[in-house]
């Protein structure tokens, strides 16, 4: 990338956040072509807001108990902000097509499983109990079919025999910490 303007990202999150941790410390070095300035929750429980606080990052947590209502304000919000990027990392909440829309190319999601296998959740669990030799993780585009967008980036590991949903669930989360800031190069370089 060109210059030294990064693009305005928000992250959305609904949970521990390492993900989002990772993406913040990604967005310092110097050539990453994103600025982390916003996080979104849908809950006030998420343990992940605190790297806002920690990182000095704005935060706001919308319920999205009438999702057309909540959009609404994000989107107001993002435009207040200047947000021109949204990752989803471990949000747990279905956008609607407008809202997809109105980012249309510039929403982009972490997924535990090699996508187009194991959409929706469980995915470990899923691939345990199936007895499938390799699992990962993809890095796609938001469309308004869950977990459906063009591919990014993926990336395969073994499962091996000795495996559980939980260490195989450590593992890929290792390896989503390296596909998602080398998925995000891959889109602005
Ligand atoms: C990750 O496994 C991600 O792929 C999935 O939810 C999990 C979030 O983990 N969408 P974290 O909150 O980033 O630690």
């Amino acid at each position: 990338m060109s210059g030294l303007i990064k693009i305005k990202t928000a992250i959305f999150i609904s949970g521990t956040g390492s993900n989002l941790k990772n993406l913040i410390k990604f967005s310092k070095i110097k050539k990453s072509p994103i600025s982390v300035d916003l996080i979104i929750s849908n809950t006030n429980k998420a343990k992940g807001l605190n790297f806002a606080d920690q990182f000095k990052i704005k935060k706001k947590i919308f319920n999205f108990k009438n999702i057309k209502i909540e959009e609404k304000k994000i989107l107001k919000f993002l435009k207040e902000k200047k947000i021109k990027f949204i990752c989803l990392a471990g949000f747990m909440k279905i956008l609607s097509k407008n809202f997809i829309k109105k980012f249309d190319g510039k929403i982009i999601n972490i997924h535990p499983s090699l996508l187009p296998k194991y959409k929706g959740v469980n995915t470990h669990i899923r691939a345990i109990n199936n007895k499938d030799k390799f699992a990962g993780c993809t890095v796609h585009y938001v469309t308004q079919k869950l977990d459906s967008g063009k591919i990014i980036l993926q990336k395969k590991i073994k499962i091996a025999t000795r495996d559980n949903p939980s260490s195989l669930a450590k593992k890929v989360l290792k390896q989503e910490h390296k596909l998602y800031p080398a998925a995000i190069m891959k889109i602005f370089n």
